[in-house]
């Protein structure tokens, strides 16, 4: 018999009843340290005392008006991401995935409006993941999320990661757009690296294709710039956020340039919830907190600090480590043995990770974890191992 709760997820048996900062609680008060974050969303911990005072004060007030009216929140909001990057407008949504199809319809519409409508392909990258609409499903592209969802949305173009040379030979007259993550998640904790990044400006540059960067997972300080892209210098047209802006809260937005905008007209896009004076209040405080110089250098030093002691562990355990990649606080430990057996050895320590693609295990800690909680984490994550090895941790 199929379960209440559609059986799409393959679950730890484990239920967590309450959290602060890195930790979570089960039922009967057991503690688990996590690196996980939610998958990179809770980036100011769990109940971070100046969310939950954001949220309940504006519960308080008002949760929800729809797009009929103006919301301050969502203003404000608008105007600190405006303000902090390359970006003149903001649309909100409430996911990745949202985020993902709209960067799609207006990197179209772009083109629509200007006249050349046949300019509707985009190049995509293998690893890539956009979300599991029918559009990201198609932009991301691999037989894993695509399989017996077709016929796919059509007008995407799948080149090998971090290769140029099949970058240009797919680029032609029907190219919209690239699309993809400064530094891939599902995918392995993959950074493009900044050469990559500006050749492909170049190429956005030189035929007009507009630069899509998806920064749902690497945005809102994880990588130690507010945004990925500015460690390699170079902006994007559109851009998608998610995870970390509502710190826990399901929110989202597609950051984008005037020009980038310009098809996306009045009654071109909505969405219902999307913007709402709940989310973008904590979104607000998120930004208020995180986009600040003194928070990005912390975010900075604790990855520096982490990896440090990654690489102590990959020394230490030759058979179960091979390197670490990434950068700030998004780092990947590329494995020896499938990463989901290092998973399950972390539960033993109560410890929390999670997994990608091509055997990276990733860790995404709270931005503010504190040095001592990064310490105690590679104790455990030594003692993880050591369980996996034999060799004493
Ligand atoms: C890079 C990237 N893009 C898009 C998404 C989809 O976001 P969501 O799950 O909020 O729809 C994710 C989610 O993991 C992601 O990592």
């Amino acid at each position: 018999m199929i379960s209440s709760v559609l059986p799409t997820y393959n679950r730890a048996p484990l239920a967590f009843v309450k959290g602060a900062g890195s930790w979570l609680e089960t039922a009967d008060g057991t503690r688990y340290l996590d690196l996980g974050a939610g998958i990179a969303v809770n980036c100011l911990g769990h109940a971070a005392p100046e969310l939950v005072e954001t949220l309940t004060e504006q519960a308080q007030k008002l949760w929800h008006v729809s797009n009929l009216y103006e919301i301050p929140n969502q203003q404000r909001l608008a105007d600190m991401l405006v303000d902090k990057t390359f970006a003149d407008t903001v649309f909100f949504t409430n996911s990745g995935t949202e985020a993902a199809e709209l960067a799609i319809k207006m990197a179209r519409k772009y083109w629509y409006t200007k006249g050349q409508p046949d300019r509707y392909e985009i190049i995509t990258f293998e690893g890539a993941f956009h979300g599991r609409s029918s559009a990201a499903i198609a932009a991301s592209g691999g037989e894993k999320m695509t399989k017996g969802f077709g016929p796919l949305l059509p007008g995407f173009t799948h080149v090998a990661w971090q290769d140029l040379d099949a970058v240009k030979a797919a680029v032609s007259d029907k190219t919209c757009a690239i699309m993809l993550e400064p530094v891939q998640g599902e995918g392995g904790i993959r950074p493009a690296g900044d050469a990559f990044l500006k050749a492909l400006k170049q190429i956005s540059e030189e035929t007009g294709c507009l630069l899509i960067f998806d920064e749902v997972q690497c945005g809102m300080g994880r990588t130690g710039k507010l945004f990925a892209h500015e460690w390699a210098g170079v902006t994007p047209d559109i851009m998608m956020v998610a995870k970390g802006i509502g710190g826990g809260f399901p929110l989202g937005a597609v950051l984008a340039t005037e020009d980038a905008a310009q098809g996306m007209t009045l009654g071109t896009h909505g969405s219902t919830y999307g913007g709402n004076p709940l989310g973008c209040a904590v979104g607000a405080k998120v930004m208020e907190i995180v986009a600040t110089p003194e928070f990005l250098a912390e975010v900075n030093r604790k990855g520096g600090l982490m990896r440090q002691k990654l690489e102590g562990l990959v020394a230490a355990h030759p058979e179960v480590f091979e390197d670490v990649h990434g950068q700030g606080l998004l780092l990947g430990l590329q494995c020896k043995v499938a990463p989901t057996e290092v998973v399950a050895a972390g539960y033993e320590q109560n410890l929390l990770t999670v997994p990608a693609a091509h055997n990276v295990l990733r860790l995404l800690p709270a931005l503010n974890i504190p040095d001592e909680e990064i310490a105690e984490a590679i104790a455990r994550l030594d003692r993880a191992a050591a369980a996996i090895d034999g060799k004493a941790a």
